[in-house]
């Protein structure tokens, strides 16, 4: 059976993610994308993962710099994810605050969680290049919400009880 690339989005649309800003240096400015693509890999070393399309400018900067940071958005903060998807690679960072934790990259100010990670590994796959970021730092400034991506559209924990439902509840 021949599953398309249209077959393969539209299956990937039901799998709820995380939203994210990928973030890098570049020539000492900081650059971004939106990405879903962030899976932890291993608790000890501390690694995770991001999937960068090779065409995506931050894909150079990752590579440049061997140091990327993994912002998770807050439920809140639907319209600075609509901007990074918006906006010229330039100009998104106009006007947002961040921070150098350990490596430099961008540490966005308010997002839910920042891991600051050193390139360890790169490996090709298909159109993307799966980084694989040794975590050096992290920065968790209040636990809320996250912002999560489902079927075309953001959307919150909304339903749930305020704490979640603990797995293999009833
Ligand atoms: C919901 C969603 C998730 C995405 N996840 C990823 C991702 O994990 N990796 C990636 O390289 N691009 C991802 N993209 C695409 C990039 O956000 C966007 O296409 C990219 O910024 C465009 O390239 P540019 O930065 O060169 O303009 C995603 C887009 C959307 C709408």
């Amino acid at each position: 059976m021949h599953v398309s690339s249209d077959d393969f989005r539209f299956g990937m649309r039901h799998l709820a993610a995380a939203v994210n800003i990928v973030s890098s240096l570049q020539d000492g400015e900081p650059r971004g994308l939106l990405a879903t693509a962030v899976c932890s890999v291993s608790a000890e070393p501390p690694l995770l993962l991001v999937c960068i399309n090779r065409s995506a400018s931050l894909y150079e900067a990752i590579t440049g710099s061997g140091r990327f940071c993994v912002n998770a958005l807050r439920a809140n903060q639907h319209a600075l994810a609509r901007n990074f998807l918006n906006v010229e690679s330039k100009c998104r960072f106009d006007g947002l605050g961040w921070t150098s934790l350990s490596t430099g990259a961008p540490a966005i100010d308010g997002a839910l969680i920042n891991f600051d990670c050193e390139v360890e590994q790169a490996v090709t796959a298909g159109t993307h290049m799966i980084f694989v970021g040794q975590v050096v730092a992290t920065r968790c400034e209040g636990e809320t919400d996250p912002l999560l991506y489902f079927r075309s559209g953001y959307a919150g924990l909304g339903g749930l009880p305020e704490d979640g439902v603990p797995m293999g509840a009833a």
